[in-house]
């Protein structure tokens, strides 16, 4: 069987149900905090979420920031936190439908960007070189990338064994991509750990990073 990468229209069929995964919500605020403690939002920021999803992160931050871009593939995932946005009465919070690793969809905002983060996104995306060199070319000089995602995984994390995916990151492997890419001062800390029944039945524990990079 033909595996693929990044499959918009599992996400979009898992959307529905995406918050009601304890797990997942608890992931989300452990990143949300471990990302305000490195970062230190600003009111005067304008700042990206790549690969939002359903805005469990990214609604966490919004509060501390001017702006930020909510981008995905699925338009499920965005649909979601649409709903979300105007149940709220939120106004800085802007889902966009686009693809950033293959400019498809909608265009990316094109005014520079302060502040960029992800969270379980990257282990999706087949080309991590090419992703953070596009990255790195949407945040302004100085401006901080900021991504929690799996460290090196024993290939079972993922419920659904048909998608392509990195089986998480090893960190020095990944700071040298992002210096590759153009950032400097790279640094890890564990946000938490994911303990759930994996896809072979084994009780398994899986740590997850962020990693926070400023663009040279
Ligand atoms: C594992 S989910 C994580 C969602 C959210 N960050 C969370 O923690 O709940 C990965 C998300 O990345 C999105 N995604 C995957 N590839 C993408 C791409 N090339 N551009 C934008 N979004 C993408 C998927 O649609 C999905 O919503």
């Amino acid at each position: 069987m033909t595996k693929i990468w990044n499959s918009s229209e599992r996400f979009d069929r898992s959307a529905a149900q995406w918050d009601e995964n304890p797990r997942r919500r608890a992931l989300a605020e452990h990143v949300a905090k471990a990302i305000m403690e490195s970062v230190t939002p600003e009111s005067s920021m304008r700042a990206m979420e790549f690969g939002c999803g359903t805005g469990l992160v990214t609604l966490a931050l919004a509060p501390y920031l001017k702006s930020i871009a909510a981008i995905d593939t699925s338009e499920e995932m965005l649909s979601v936190l649409q709903k979300k946005i105007e149940t709220l009465d939120i106004r800085n919070v802007q889902p966009i439908l686009a693809d950033l690793v293959h400019d498809t969809l909608s265009p990316v905002p094109s005014e520079s960007i302060d502040f960029m983060c992800s969270s379980m996104t990257l282990h999706h995306i087949a080309d991590t070189c090419a992703l953070l060199e596009k990255l790195c070319g949407l945040l302004r000089p100085g401006g901080t990338l900021a991504m929690a995602d799996l460290d090196r995984e024993d290939g079972f994390f993922h419920d659904d064994g048909t998608e392509e995916v990195h089986h998480g990151f090893e960190r020095p492997a990944l700071q040298a991509m992002l210096e590759g890419a153009g950032f400097r001062n790279v640094a890890f800390r564990t946000v938490c750990e994911v303990k759930k029944n994996n896809r072979a039945g084994r009780e398994a524990v899986y740590p997850i990073f962020l990693v926070t990079a400023i663009k040279a």
